[in-house]
């Protein structure tokens, strides 16, 4: 049987929803009731949610939660993360401890500038095009104007509009490389407006045959760049063995950058940080995320984004990353858990929040190297995965007690529970 259909987001909700049940659920009543059961009894709330995307049936629901005492440039935060890996949460408050009582976190904006491209074919005469394009640039600009207006007067807008020939990388293709200040807003519209506006102009004319193929910004933005960094005495580091241990981590760096395949698993940490935190404050994490992995491999090799070292006896452990973010606009403002997780973060500019986020991933990264490097991972996530099977068993405080206890030096699994808990029932 078929399971196309035509006109699908014309349907109300629960027409979807029924179509859906009828194509493919076992169990058609639980299933429509698990959809609904997500639904927002604030009709108001719900009706965002809805209209957030297409073809909306329910919610799904990510836990919210906050990590507290992160002590960032000497100012305390707690900082609101979104996410379902058990132990990313209570790793960054861990750590957020531990590193407030060593000076805290150190951050630096190293640059804000975004890119937009214009990319188009052109087989002429690539002298012709230099002087059309030198002789319409400032007309590139005043297309714009309306468009900018608001940005420039917040110090933001047009940088520079670059030619730029690549008939090396690919036959008769040039882009017009463009540069924007987005100040507080990630800006992703904004600058599409802008190019789309651009490439209008640059093509109207009649000498030379430029085919615009498309305007977009890029997610690679290696000069929005952002810097944290902690550093401490060597032996504040770990009760024992300080400088052993130390040693330990600063191999577990070398390796992620010897080595792609722990380079991006080690990534992958410092992104659990990253992502929750982007995620609560209603940034676009698959923004985030590619333009981070691709500055990951900007070498031509895939490498570690974080570096550590021991100089003078001091450690230090830094997370170099562009990130383009936003504290208006977009989501930020439509979502109210968003815009509450702004206010949880004292209302950072777009600026203090890629400082804010690049804490959590350097953080998220130190757990993690901490753990494997000392005591591996397992115990801590096996730790709350334990935790996570007993309360979907019982809620029985004595029983929860000689679980963890029986649990405390043996293998754990779901089965390995399950037939503990049924023995102590019989
Ligand atoms: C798990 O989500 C993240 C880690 O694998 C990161 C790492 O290995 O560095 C623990």
């Amino acid at each position: 049987m078929s399971k196309q259909i035509t006109g699908f987001s014309k349907l109300t909700k629960e027409e979807k929803i029924t179509w859906l049940a009828n194509q493919f659920f076992t169990d058609k009543k639980q299933g429509i009731a698990t959809l609904k059961s997500y639904w927002n009894s604030n009709e108001k709330l719900q009706k965002l949610h809805d209209d957030f995307i297409e073809n909306t049936l329910s919610n799904f629901y990510f836990p919210y939660a906050v990590a507290p005492n992160f002590v960032i440039n000497g100012k305390d935060y707690t900082i609101p993360m979104a996410i379902e890996e058990s132990s990313v949460v209570a790793a960054a408050a861990l750590v957020a401890k531990f590193w407030s009582t060593r000076g805290g976190f150190k951050t630096k904006v190293i640059s804000t500038t975004k890119i937009g491209q214009v990319h188009f074919m052109f087989s002429g005469n690539e002298s012709d095009l230099v002087a059309y394009f030198n002789s319409i640039k400032s007309e590139l600009f005043e297309v714009t104007n309306n468009i900018t207006k608001n940005m420039r007067n917040r110090g933001g807008g047009i940088l520079d509009i670059e030619l730029r020939n690549k008939t090396s990388d690919l036959n008769n293709y040039y882009q017009l490389h463009v540069t924007f200040e987005t100040k507080d807003s990630m800006g992703a519209n904004f600058i599409n407006t802008c190019l789309e506006a651009i490439a209008n102009h640059f093509k109207e004319t009649e000498t030379l045959d430029i085919q615009i193929v498309m305007s977009i910004l890029s997610n690679y933005v290696p000069d929005c760049l952002v810097r944290a960094e902690v550093s401490c005495k060597v032996e504040e580091l770990y009760k024992e063995d300080a400088a052993h241990y130390t040693q330990k981590f600063i191999n577990a760096l070398a390796i992620a950058n010897a080595e792609p395949h722990r380079a991006v698993t080690h990534n992958k940490g410092i992104m659990n940080g990253i992502d929750a935190v982007v995620i609560a404050t209603g940034n676009d994490f698959r923004a985030v995320e590619a333009g981070v992995h691709a500055y990951a491999a900007r070498t031509g090799k895939y490498q570690s984004l974080s570096g550590a070292k021991i100089e003078n006896n001091i450690f230090y452990f830094w997370l170099e990353i562009p990130l383009s973010l936003g504290t208006v606009g977009g989501l930020t403002k439509l979502h109210p858990l968003a815009k509450l997780s702004l206010e949880i973060l004292q209302k950072p500019t777009a600026k203090e929040l890629m400082e804010i986020v690049a804490v959590v991933g350097l953080a998220q990264n130190f757990a993690a190297l901490r753990a494997l490097t000392t005591t591996g991972i397992q115990k801590g996530h096996m730790k709350m995965h334990l935790g996570n099977i007993i309360k979907q068993l019982t809620t029985d405080e004595k029983e929860v007690a000689y679980l963890l206890e029986y649990f405390k030096n043996k293998p754990v699994s779901h089965s390995a529970v399950v037939a503990e808990f049924d023995k102590i029932k019989a």
